[in-house]
């Protein structure tokens, strides 16, 4: 009989614990059960911290503690999850940059009442990438994230399977999140609908101080921003330029490089980690670089923009590893174009603006079933959608689109906002297909997105959980 390919496996360091491809029946079809629930886990000695948290079964009972789910899956298998919602109040699963029909897409409207269950069952036909899946209730959504609910999907595709890139234990994922973790060692969330939410302990796969030991070797690094209001503008301490090999929704055409790499919530950036120059012994930190973001900052000691440590990885292990990258990575990245858009001569214009105190896009906040006029895009068409921010409070907004993947083609600033600019406007990925993107303060950015297999209703929002939940969100039509 044909095996599935896929595993289940958990965030850890350096281990991945796979089940027996027995478990995994019949091939194609990844079945498996997912609850959401309250749990525990020894973050700090003493009381343990109270997290809420997605446990994948079947799985090993001695990998539950501490850590996210991570599921792999093969372009064009089925996801075929029954997920029970063993929490005290409504919630969703969203699969954060795949393309599954908006029945399966953890719409609000959808959410699954304490105690039920739903069957969430779909293709997985993205490119080779680093996906993620969320809560999505309505207003509850940036709770529950901070509680802890996240976990992640790798997709694997035959092009991506092909390159000689680092696997196994030097192929890692690493979820980087912001919590504020009081006296006794309780996640604390703090409600600020303007600001968002940002604390001053950074951890990195739920472990705090996080660090790994590594071969003198190189590593595919895929890391998520699961935080729910914190930016990163990622930085080794060594110097080393930053090797980009993919971004949200896979590989980039070829790998790029940046001296920094700015990761707003809800993007994701894999990078080509080299460590054949440390010795055993040494030490390279990925570290996030001071910036200057504007709006409000501050993070109860760790303010929005200032400079810390996410994690050391330190050389434990010399070995010799011949890897080179390779020159070319995909030929899948979608070549969109302005000009080939079915709207070039009349865009969708979106504004973000601050009425009242309460962000809105589209001149709007969200309403459960509402869709506007012009956010009604049609199956299968290349279309412009222009977002504006122009809001007062000057703060970048991380927009994220549901359905299918874009392409930022423009960026056009105001001039406003000079030093928020220079300090962050080298750290943009946009060669690659992207589902999240950060507006910049006084920025109006061009993106053509093309939905590619579903019609319905899909959301578009910014990634900053506080300003979701507040109403930065509307829905658009897929019109068949
Ligand atoms: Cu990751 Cu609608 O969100
Ligand atoms: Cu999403
Ligand atoms: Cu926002």
């Amino acid at each position: 009989m044909k095996r599935a390919i896929a595993t289940i496996g958990w965030l850890t360091f350096g281990v991945q614990a796979s089940l027996g491809a027995d478990d995994l029946a019949p091939a194609n079809i990844i079945k498996l059960n997912l609850t959401a629930k309250v749990d525990t886990m020894p973050l700090y000695p003493g009381q343990e911290t109270t997290v809420w948290r997605y446990v994948v079964s079947p799985l090993p009972p001695s990998a539950q503690k501490s850590h996210f789910p991570v599921i792999y899956v093969k372009k064009g298998q089925i996801l075929d999850v029954t997920f029970k919602n063993g929490l005290s109040e409504p919630t969703s699963v969203h699969w954060h940059g795949l393309d599954v029909p908006a029945s399966m897409d953890g719409h609000p409207a959808d959410a699954i009442k304490p105690g039920g269950t739903f069957r969430y069952r779909f293709v997985v036909p993205n490119r080779a990438g680093t996906y993620w899946f969320h809560p999505h209730p309505d207003q509850l959504t940036a709770e529950q994230a901070a509680a802890g609910l996240a976990g992640a999907i790798i997709v694997s595709d035959n092009e991506e399977q092909a390159l000689t890139l680092p696997r196994a234990k030097r192929d890692q994922t690493l979820v980087i999140q912001d919590r504020y973790i009081n006296g006794s060692n309780q996640f604390q969330y703090v409600s600020n609908p303007q600001g968002g939410f940002l604390g001053p302990h950074i951890l990195v796969n739920d472990m705090r101080n996080a660090a790994m030991n590594v071969d003198t070797a190189v590593y595919r690094l895929r890391l998520l921003n699961g935080s729910n209001t914190r930016i990163y503008k990622l930085a080794w301490s060594n110097g080393m330029p930053v090797t980009v090999i993919g971004v949200d929704q896979g590989l980039l055409a070829a790998p790029v490089t940046r001296n920094y790499v700015m990761l707003s919530p809800g993007e994701r950036v894999e990078v080509w980690a080299d460590f054949r120059s440390l010795t055993v012994g040494g030490q390279v930190k990925l570290r996030s670089l001071a910036f200057t973001p504007g709006g409000p900052v501050s993070g109860f000691g760790l303010n929005q923009g200032a400079a810390f440590d996410i994690m050391a990885f330190n050389a434990t292990t010399a070995v010799t590893d011949p890897i080179t990258l390779p020159a070319t990575l995909s030929t899948g990245v979608p070549n969109y174009t302005l000009a080939g858009a079915t709207n070039y001569a009349n865009p969708r214009v979106i504004p973000f603006s601050l009425v009242n105190g309460t962000f809105q896009m589209n001149g709007a906040t969200f309403g459960m079933d509402e869709v506007a006029e012009n956010e009604k895009p049609k199956l299968g068409e290349e279309q412009i959608w222009v977002f504006q921010n122009n809001a007062s409070l000057q703060m970048p907004h991380p927009l994220h689109l549901h359905g299918s993947g874009f392409r930022v083609l423009e960026r056009i600033q105001s001039g406003a906002f000079p030093t928020q600019v220079a300090s962050m406007q080298d750290g943009f990925l946009d060669e690659g297909l992207k589902d999240t993107t950060l507006v910049m303060p006084g920025e109006t950015i061009k993106l053509v997105h093309k939905p590619l297999f579903y019609s319905g209703l899909f959301l578009y929002h910014c990634h900053n959980l506080a300003h979701e939940d507040s109403g930065m969100m509307r829905n658009y039509r897929v019109l068949p």
